[in-house]
């Protein structure tokens, strides 16, 4: 049962990922807490509540180019039956004007059961590197 729920947790994040790499607003919403909660980069330091931040950048509009995102060494970590964490080092491939570039960063996310669905909320990412 807990490696369903693993299977289950890595698959979301997965889906997540590829929601913000092809700026797909409502998958990504559909994913999230209305409250989630994050540190990341862009908010410099500041943690950020609700989906508002985020759809900033989406409405911005899908990121031209291909894009593909890889979570190297993902380990979830189950808090009991109705939160979990997950781990991993994010991959971004892209093109860019001088070819393909790659950009790396670590990131933890915390999803939490909520009637009965796996719901993103709160994550913590690096810099890219
Ligand atoms: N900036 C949106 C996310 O990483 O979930």
């Amino acid at each position: 049962m807990s490696q369903a729920i693993r299977q289950l947790l890595l698959q979301r994040t997965q889906e997540l990922l590829d929601a913000i790499a092809d700026g797909d607003w409502p998958t990504y919403a559909e994913l999230c807490a209305e409250d989630l909660t994050a540190f990341e980069p862009e908010a410099r330091g500041q943690r950020v509540e609700g989906l508002g931040f985020h759809k900033f950048y989406f409405d911005l509009g899908a990121p031209t180019g291909t894009r593909h995102t890889t979570m190297i060494d993902p380990k979830v970590r189950l808090l009991g039956e109705q939160a979990a964490l997950v781990t991993y080092i994010r991959l971004v491939q892209s093109t860019s004007n001088s070819g393909p570039v790659t950009s790396r960063c670590e990131e933890t996310r915390l999803w939490e059961k909520q009637d009965g669905t796996w719901r993103h909320v709160h994550f913590h990412r690096s810099e890219n590197s």
